[in-house]
């Protein structure tokens, strides 16, 4: 089942999620209909927040990535209640953008590598560094989870300039190809 996204602007978006347990209800179809929801919006990755659940879980199919990006081949996966334990290595710059930001996409600058302890949708425990553009696809959902989207990380200018923008969508003032729930109305 496809969900509606949430906007920005949405209180959902700026809260810090919750862990799961096991005995969390219909788990399985919940991670199911993200899935389908990032597919049919043509995403990389959506966090719980986005389609209003304000618990710690993301998906991520970063395949569409690979053609430049090797590491992104047959890369699905679900996070389960995931904590960064360190970030290292160089900050570079990546175009990012987000279904919660319809047509914003803005260079941000992040630490190249991740080590990110996780359950795996069996609950399985698993700590592992994470590199290059699956870091990159981590670490901006992982921001989700702790109330934060991407143009909260740009230069005041650049947010000067997305003003507009961003206000029409909080304000519902957008066209997009896939659902949406604004919070603002
Ligand atoms: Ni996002």
């Amino acid at each position: 089942m496809i969900l509606p996204i949430v906007a920005l602007g949405h209180p959902t978006l700026k809260k810090v999620a919750q862990d799961i347990d096991k005995d969390y209800p219909e788990l399985n179809v919940l991670i199911e209909n993200m899935f389908e929801t990032m597919y049919n919006a043509e995403g990389v990755g959506l966090a719980a927040p986005q389609i209003n659940k304000s618990i710690r879980l993301f998906v991520i199919d970063a395949n569409p990535y690979e053609k430049y990006y090797p590491e992104a081949k047959d890369f699905k996966k679900v996070f389960i209640n995931p904590q960064i334990i360190s970030e290292e290595g160089e900050e570079w710059y990546f175009n990012e953008g987000c279904l919660s930001l319809p047509d914003v996409h803005e260079d941000v600058a992040r630490k190249s590598k991740v080590l990110l302890r996780y359950m795996d949708e069996n609950f399985q425990e698993k700590e592992e560094w994470f590199e290059g553009v699956l870091a990159r696809v981590i670490q901006h959902e992982y921001d989700h989870l702790e109330g934060v989207v991407f143009t909260d990380r740009l230069s005041n200018v650049t947010k000067l300039f997305l003003r507009k923008r961003l206000n029409d969508i909080r304000g519902g003032n957008i066209r997009c190809d896939y659902k949406m729930t604004f919070g603002k109305r």
